[in-house]
């Protein structure tokens, strides 16, 4: 394999560029050429394709989001659509694809993985939501950003002694808010894979009040509810004021953590190591802290776990 192409699809997450970057020079210096796919499938059907050098790559290591901007695309889940995109691989003379992005871009890069393209996949989404790996590309630098919040809030909850929900992203997972949760502090945690307990929550909230407690600080996972509906109902139940806080985009942005730019490194080398090795429709992640090799199918038709440990670490240190 001489050409190879990376592209960013979905939404962004923070160490893409180291991904891209690591793709691009490991391709280099295997005597590969490699090309960037700019606004994910909607610029591979459309042939927005730039043969990339080590210079382009530069100084990106440190910059959250992606240089190749990224796209949602309705056109390239139709078969004329997978079918555009390859003809355009193919009309560069470009024999593999790097596809860097969440679920929904690896559905699509498996489509052309069975149209005889070989492409692999980079697991990049703050959701921490893919099976197959223990950590995605993002998620740590989004739980660093959600603590850096948490602590802010804690200064202005202890000066007005008052009860903060705090809403996370995540789509349908939790992740994001039982880490954050943990290493933030939170007296509650509130995810979509674990039941929760309203009176639990307010008994707890009050025990903790009584008992001198200047705040309190309820983490909530977006795929739960609306924060403001468990900041109402915590308000009337227990008569403290609270606030509700929704942190949205910022957890998207910002400089990706050291721990966000070695995967993304990592994950991006053996991306190519794998083309170069003749696989295909193959997802890369980290198992204890190994990198690995997952069949998409294995991806999709995989479970997430859930870390009951982590739910009784967070409930007997938030007393
Ligand atoms: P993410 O990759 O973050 O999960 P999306 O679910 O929005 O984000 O998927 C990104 C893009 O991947 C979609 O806009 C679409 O172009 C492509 N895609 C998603 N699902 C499929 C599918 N079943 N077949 C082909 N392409 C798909
Ligand atoms: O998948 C990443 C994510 O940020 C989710 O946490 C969130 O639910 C969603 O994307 C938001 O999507 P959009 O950028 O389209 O608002």
């Amino acid at each position: 394999m001489k050409k190879i192409a990376v592209l960013t699809s979905g939404g962004d997450s923070p160490g893409m560029n180291a991904a891209i970057r690591a793709v691009v020079r490991r391709g280099l210096s295997l005597n590969m050429e490699v090309y960037g796919i700019y606004h994910g499938y909607t610029g591979l059907m459309n042939g927005h394709i730039e043969l990339m050098t080590a210079g382009s790559v530069g100084d990106i290591i440190h910059r959250g989001g992606t240089m190749l901007y990224t796209a949602r695309s309705l056109e390239f889940k139709t078969e004329e659509g997978q079918q555009r995109g390859i003809e355009q691989l193919k009309a560069n003379g470009i024999e593999g694809l790097v596809v860097i992005g969440g679920d929904g871009s690896f559905r699509g890069a498996q489509k052309l993985a069975q149209k005889g393209f070989p492409t692999i996949g980079i697991p990049g989404t703050i959701d921490n939501d893919i099976p197959g790996t223990d950590f995605t590309l993002g998620f740590d630098t989004a739980v660093n950003t959600v603590i850096d919040a948490i602590d802010k809030i804690r200064d202005t909850a202890t000066s007005h002694e008052r009860t903060y929900v705090v809403e996370v992203m995540g789509r349908h997972r939790g992740d994001i808010a039982l880490w954050s949760g943990l290493s933030g502090g939170a007296e509650s945690i509130l995810t979509p894979e674990v039941d929760y307990d309203i009176e639990d929550i307010v008994k707890r909230l009050m025990e903790g009040h009584h008992r001198g407690k200047k705040h309190s600080i309820i983490i909530i996972a977006e795929g739960v509810c609306p924060a403001s509906e468990i900041g109402k109902i915590i308000e009337e139940k227990s008569g403290l004021e609270t606030r509700v806080t929704v942190l949205g985009h910022v957890q998207r942005g910002g400089s990706p953590s050291a721990f966000d730019r070695m995967l993304g490194s990592r994950l991006g080398a053996k991306a190519v190591d794998l083309l170069l090795a003749g696989e295909a429709g193959k997802m890369v992640g980290i198992s204890k802290n190994e990198i690995t090799a997952v069949d998409f199918d294995d991806v999709f038709n995989g479970k997430l776990p859930v870390d009951t440990e982590m739910y009784e670490i967070s409930k007997s240190l938030s007393i």
